[in-house]
């Protein structure tokens, strides 16, 4: 396979302002109001190039390690030492091969554009072992994946973390996911939730339900191990699955993994605000957050559940500075890595649309192609400082070469720190998904930086008081589901 052209591949700063640069305000720390702590992620994918491909060469970048351990433990002690509550990795379970496609493979592949890419719950022993509070939020499919086996998965590393995983909930996006799944198409995006929902009943009933507490006694005078009568089958036969049980792995600590979710479709904030304890949004400008805010919270409450225990995180991209001159800088270095041909690879796989049908200078606010211009215009109202600006297949690709579809913000701590505050005031979000543009160059940054203004203001956490505990506990202050969340209804003591 021949490698992209290198002509191609570079994007240069343009005078066009698609990262929100925002001039500091002084802060007293007058303000006697107690402030909410943020929850921070980092935002990270087992692959060379998640969001911001090209960058993998950049020297503050690590990521063509990947395949080390010492990669990820290095990562994961650096987040651990520095109070990060969370490491989310995602995963996508087919190559994004729509551009320049069907089927092609070379621009995702030249340059490491989320492929190859490995199995990410491989990593929590290991990471669990290098770290005391680290959680790891591990992304894994309901549409490819039998629960019975995901079910079996999650319980062993939800043992060997002593509760520190979470599972982020996914129904899978790619076409070329299905093709390599044995199917000739994905199944249609609706179907794919009631699936989904289906998976969590089984699920349910396998963690919450099959083994009664205190079922192991592990008694070595009698030689009992657990208890016949405190385990049972599930007996589920539905429309898609069919598991008799028991659950094959004895509960651990969380017995269901605490749940991450990051549906934004109908059914798919349906299906969040139904199951979700975490729930991932997007959005260019927090206005238009606290609307998605508004309408989950609501949803969650419609649902049953207490809107204020779901936590709900805005995905950014942060480049952080002792100045917001020198941010600037960075930004402008980090674009003249970036590789156009990888990040309009990562678009077809989001949209489905190859932009290789076009022309450079089509302005896709005005596309013929509805598919197109609902995408594109969603941005470009939104997107500060592009107003007036064309949006063709450059301006796409630089705007989301560096940290994908994320909100991006550029300056000194203090300016970084003023925005977070303002986007969490305004949209009422718990906290942020951290995207990398460098790894781990972005979080040292983030480290140095940012998090000693943050906690100054009163804004992220110090030291936490329990050591090593479970997702749950840190989340929701307690290791089992919440009596509202409705896996609880499939507890044994609940029948
Ligand atoms: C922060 C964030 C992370 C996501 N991570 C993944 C992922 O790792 N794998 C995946 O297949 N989808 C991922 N998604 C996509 C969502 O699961 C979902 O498919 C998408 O938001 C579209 O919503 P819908 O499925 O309701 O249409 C992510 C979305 C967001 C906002």
């Amino acid at each position: 396979m021949s490698t992209t052209d290198a002509n191609d591949s570079k994007l240069e700063p343009t005078q066009v302002d698609q990262v929100r640069v925002v001039q500091s305000t002084s802060h007293d720390g007058a303000d006697e109001t107690p402030k909410k702590e943020f929850i921070l992620n980092a935002f990270v994918m087992n692959t060379p190039a998640h969001l911001s491909p090209g960058l993998w060469r950049h020297p503050d970048n690590a990521t063509d390690k990947y395949k080390t351990l010492k990669f990820w433990t290095d990562l994961a002690k650096l987040l651990d030492d520095a109070n990060f509550h969370a490491m989310f990795v995602a995963d996508t379970l087919g190559a994004y091969d729509v551009y320049k496609g069907p089927s092609n493979v070379v621009p995702a592949l030249a340059s490491g554009a989320q492929f190859p890419v490995n199995d990410p719950l491989y990593l929590v022993p290991a990471l669990a072992a290098a770290t005391r509070n680290l959680i790891f939020g591990i992304t894994a499919s309901t549409t490819y994946d039998q629960p019975y086996a995901l079910a079996r998965r999650f319980s062993t590393v939800d043992h060997l973390s002593n509760g520190r995983v979470a599972w982020n909930i996914v129904t899978s996006y790619l076409e070329s996911a299905a093709r390599n799944h044995g199917l000739d198409h994905q199944v249609p995006h609706d179907e794919r939730y009631a699936i989904a929902e289906e998976y969590m009943e089984v699920v349910y009933k396998l963690w919450e339900g099959s083994w009664r507490d205190g079922a192991v006694v592990a008694d070595r005078k009698t030689g009992v191990y657990a208890q016949p009568d405190a385990v049972r089958d599930i007996g589920h036969d539905g429309k898609y699955f069919k598991v008799p049980g028991p659950h094959i792995s004895e509960p651990s600590l969380q017995r269901t993994p605490f749940l991450f979710q990051a549906g934004t479709s109908k059914a798919g904030s349906a299906f969040g605000a139904k199951h979700a304890e975490a729930i991932f949004v997007g959005g260019q400008l927090p206005d238009g957050v606290k609307k998605t805010v508004d309408s989950i919270r609501a949803q969650v409450k419609e649902a049953g559940r207490d809107p204020e225990a779901v936590k709900i995180l805005v995905g950014m991209t942060l480049v952080v500075a002792e100045t917001d001159e020198a941010a600037e800088a960075k930004r402008n270095e980090y674009l003249s890595y970036t590789d156009r041909e990888g990040t309009l690879a990562l678009f077809g796989g989001w949209t489905g649309i190859d932009l290789s049908k076009y022309s450079d200078e089509e302005d896709f606010r005005f596309s013929k192609s509805p598919a197109v211009e609902s995408i594109v215009n969603r941005w470009a109202s939104t997107v500060p400082g592009s107003d007036n600006l064309t949006w063709n297949k450059n301006r796409i690709a630089e705007y989301l070469a560096l940290g994908g579809m994320m909100a991006k913000v550029v300056g000194s701590a203090s300016t970084v720190a003023d925005e977070l505050e303002r986007w969490a005031d305004l949209s009422g979000v718990d906290g942020f998904n951290l995207a990398h543009i460098t790894n781990p160059g972005s979080f040292k940054d983030i480290i140095q930086y940012l998090l000693p203004e943050l906690r100054r203001r009163g804004r992220f956490r110090g030291e936490p008081s329990t050591e090593g505990a479970s997702a749950r506990y840190v989340f929701q202050g307690s290791d089992r589901l919440r009596q509202d969340h409705p896996g609880s209804a499939y507890k044994w003591t609940a029948r």
